[in-house]
Order: C-alpha cells, then structure tokens, then sequence
C-alpha cells in the first residue's frame, strides 16, 4: 500500500520557559486560538482540532515532537510495520500524553536528528466554536503546515521520509546564505507542496542551528490575515527573521518571526498545490523570489550572528547526528 495522500501534519509540540510571550506571540500576534492555559502548559488551536499547537514548560527551546495523522489504522499499522522491518523501535504514548496533544492514541518512532515522529489516526475534536484573530487557517487534506530542519545526512533524511512515508520530492533549492551554498529539498507527503523542508549545507556538511527546528509553518486564509499578523507581531515586539515575500517554488507569500525558543515560525499564504498528474520537479537558485528581507541586516548582527553560527557549524562535526536508518 502507498501512503502518499494517506499522512498529512498534525501538530507540533514545543518546550519553552517562556510561556508568557509563546502565548503573546501565537494568541495575539500570528492569531491562534487558546485551547487551554496554565502554569505549564499552553494549547492552541486553528480548525476543528482541539489543539494544533502545544508549548509544554521546559528548558529545550524548540520543538520536542511533531505529529502527523495517517488515515486509518491500516496506514498507521503500515508504517509500523516498516519501521520495524527497519529495526526502528516504535512505542506507544500514555494517555496522558494522548492528552496532552489533543490525539486519542499515538505511537512514537525516533526521527531523523533524534525528533520525535508521532503517529496518530483521531484527533480530539474542539467542541467550541473558532474564535480568534485570523479568519482562518488552511489544514485539510494538507494538514496543518510543514517543518523545515537543518541536517548534516540530507540523503538519510530524504530517505526516511520516502521509505518509511513514500514522500515525493517537489522540488530542490540551492541558494547561498551567508557565504555558505545551502541546498534545501521539499518533500510533499499529500498535496500540500510540502511538509518536510530538509536543508544542508554542500560541501562540508555543518549544521549551524541549536535547535532541531529551522521554523514551523502555518498556513493563513487570506492575504489580509498575512499582513495584519505581520504588523500585530512587528507592534508586539517580535521580532522578524524575514519580513514578507514569496518562495518561487509552492508560490507562498509568508513572513517569519522569531519566536521566544528563537526557531522560527512562518505564516504563509496560497501556496500552490500539486498536482500529481502534471508536476514535474525543478531546480530553483534562490529561496525567495522577493521580499524575505532580515529585518536587521545590519552589518554588526550580521557578523556576530555569523560568527555564531559558524563556532556551532563546526561544534556540529563533533557530534554524531542521529539516523534511524543507519545501523550503528
Ligand atoms: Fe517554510
């Protein structure tokens, strides 16, 4: 059985420290719904599920988990049944945990870089009207938005996601950024452009990134709800990885904010979908083909966010990334 059109992204669970401004940021600024706040925890939603996103109080600063929902039991059994003729170990999630992710059940493999992938089947479903500050969001048969990582194994990664999900390619980028040529591949699970952005670096392969996330995105109803969350974001004081532009490949007009885990997120807006029957894959030469302007460009941040990331890049050499389909 193929699994193309049969997996789609279901939510994303981040740990932070910062619950005041997450909350700040995903109820004011980009417009979610609160499903539930305390102490602890915050849960978010954009559509009929009860939550979307969640950010659990912690130290790790980043997402900590993503969701995808298989169609059924038979999807969700094949790919457990892939993994472990893979020697991937797949658990089950307690209830409470089903819980707090808005699913009934889910099970958990470790993905690429060490992130969890959890399988779900049914989301629990809100049981009060939508009421926020977007008009909407676009989730069905796409899901809910895509994530994109940066890896030092592209090709393990690739791989993963084909085998184990019979992802497609969509398309490849190359584009250098800061004096290093990135190249970046997008695979569609469904026929949302894509879900998986999956980036490194040509050449000698570093990852320049402490989180395991580059940015989450979701996907806005309309142009207005772009730019109105812009500018609430900007009001707020968040600041603007990228402010608005458009990607040539899935025609996605988006501006990213840096959230207060410091990935970033990107809200989007009319990103084409594909269709099988005529879709050819292609090669582009850069990432945007306007706008995405840092907002500080200055040369200062520049330099030092450079130097950073170039002290992180080569640190990553030091350590082994971790690749379910690699045999230790
Ligand atoms: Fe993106």
């Amino acid at each position: 059985m193929s699994l193309f059109g049969k997996t789609k992204m279901g939510y994303a669970l981040v740990e932070s420290m910062h619950l005041a401004p997450w909350r700040t940021l995903l109820e004011e600024g980009i417009g979610l719904q609160v499903a539930h706040a305390d102490e602890e925890q915050l849960a978010f939603r954009m559509d009929g599920h009860a939550r979307r996103i969640i950010v659990r109080r912690g130290p790790a600063e980043d997402v900590i988990a993503t969701g995808w929902q298989l169609e059924n039991d038979a999807a969700l059994d094949t790919v457990v049944a892939r993994c472990r003729a893979r020697g991937i170990d797949v658990a089950s999630g307690s209830a409470e945990a089903a819980k707090e992710r808005g699913v009934a059940s889910f099970v958990t493999v470790q993905g690429p870089k060490g992130l969890p992938i959890e399988l779900f089947t049914e989301a629990t479903r809100a049981e009060t009207p939508l009421e926020m500050l977007a008009s909407g969001f676009v989730t069905g048969d796409g899901g809910m938005g895509h994530i994109a990582l940066t890896t030092r194994l592209p090709d393990d990664v690739e791989r993963f996601w084909g085998e184990l999900f019979d992802a497609r390619l969509s398309d490849r980028v190359a584009q250098r950024i800061a004096g290093v040529m990135l190249d970046i591949a997008f695979l569609r699970l469904n026929e949302r452009h894509h879900s998986m952005a999956i980036a490194a670096t040509r050449g000698l392969r570093l990852d320049p990134l402490r989180t395991k996330v580059q940015h989450v995105n979701v996907e806005a109803a309309s142009i207005d709800d772009i730019e109105r969350a812009f500018e609430r974001c900007r009001h707020l004081g968040f600041e603007m990885a990228h402010e608005i532009g458009q990607h040539p490949n899935d025609h996605q007009i988006s501006f990213y904010v840096i959230t207060p885990s410091g990935f970033e997120f990107e809200l989007g807006w009319n990103a084409r979908k594909v269709d099988e029957a005529s879709w050819r894959t292609a090669s582009y030469d850069a990432i945007s083909s306007w706008g995405h302007k840092p907002e500080r460009a200055g040369l200062v941040h520049r330099l030092a966010e450079n130097a950073g990331n170039f002290a992180r890049g080569l640190h990553s050499l030091l350590n082994p990334e971790y690749a379910p389909l690699r045999k230790p």
